[in-house]
């Protein structure tokens, strides 16, 4: 019995998360991890949101605690973050700002409320043989993106996160991993940034993008979680086509899901530095 109970632990270690504790901008990373990025709750233990569920307050940062400091950003600026191993699941990437009240500051304040701006979303493409390219799949920092030149100056909350979806066939299987950054942006523009979203509160448990069986359903009907850029149509259905024959080769006019043991498997490689 000791034994048994032995493997489910080494399993459940196994099944480690990505974090990411590093913010990266222009090149330049931040001293050391968790110095201007909020220290997640899963550092060691590596484990998802509270029952991987995205209406959880776990969603929003995941933080068991603020950061020490706070990084300057000039608007225009190239970010992305360092992850503690690779990313390896097939999966979207998501940047989100939310401006911190007048009243509060960034050290301080927890996220909550009508503040959240989707900033960055990626898709997946398709090379000439149909195989199907997620950005940033494999590699061991989470995708760039750019802070909009319009975002007025002022403090602000960078949240970044990757939604592993290779089990998301099941109830309450799609992952979250993410974490919030304390930067404080400067030269900005007079933008009002919107529609602004609450977190939790933008993703649901039953969002036909977060329990989706990506092998059953018509690719054109996908849409990235919490979807607030404005992507075509059109678009969306030309790159999420490669995902469907890379994953569901398309048998008879209807999507086949290939067996799930088929699917890339949970275990990361840990990050050496
Ligand atoms: C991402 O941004 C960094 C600078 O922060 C740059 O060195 C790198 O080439 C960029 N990567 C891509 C794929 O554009």
């Amino acid at each position: 019995m000791k034994f048994f109970s032995g493997l489910l632990l080494a399993a459940a270690v196994a099944d480690a998360y990505y974090t990411f504790p590093r913010l990266v901008v222009n090149g330049k990373p931040e001293d050391k991890d968790w110095s201007v990025t909020r220290s997640t709750k899963n550092p060691r233990s590596k484990q998802g949101i509270e029952n991987e569920n995205p209406t959880s307050n776990d969603i929003r940062c995941y933080s068991s605690r603020t950061a020490a400091n706070i990084a300057t950003v000039l608007a225009g600026s190239t970010i992305h973050y360092v992850s503690t191993q690779q990313i390896n699941h097939p999966g979207l990437t998501h940047y989100y700002l939310a401006k911190v009240p007048a009243r509060s500051s960034v050290t301080k304040w927890d996220g909550s409320g009508a503040a959240w701006l989707k900033i960055a979303t990626t898709m997946p493409t398709i090379d000439k043989n149909k195989q199907l390219t997620w950005p940033g799949q494999n590699a061991y920092t989470a995708v760039n993106a750019t802070i909009p030149t319009g975002t007025p100056s002022g403090e602000y909350l960078l949240r970044v996160e990757h939604v592993p979806l290779h089990m998301a066939m099941q109830a309450n299987k799609a992952q979250f991993c993410l974490s919030c950054s304390q930067i404080s942006i400067t030269s900005g523009g007079n933008s009002t940034p919107g529609p602004l979203v609450s977190q939790p509160g933008l993703y649901k448990r039953s969002d036909p993008s977060i329990q989706v069986n990506l092998g059953a359903i018509k690719p054109e009907a996908y849409r990235p979680p919490g979807s607030l850029l404005e992507l075509s149509r059109s678009k969306h259905v030309s790159l999420f086509e490669g995902y469907f024959s890379a994953v569901a080769p398309l048998v008879g006019g209807k999507w086949r899901r290939r067996a799930d043991r088929k699917l890339p498997s949970c275990i990361s490689k840990p990050m050496t530095r």
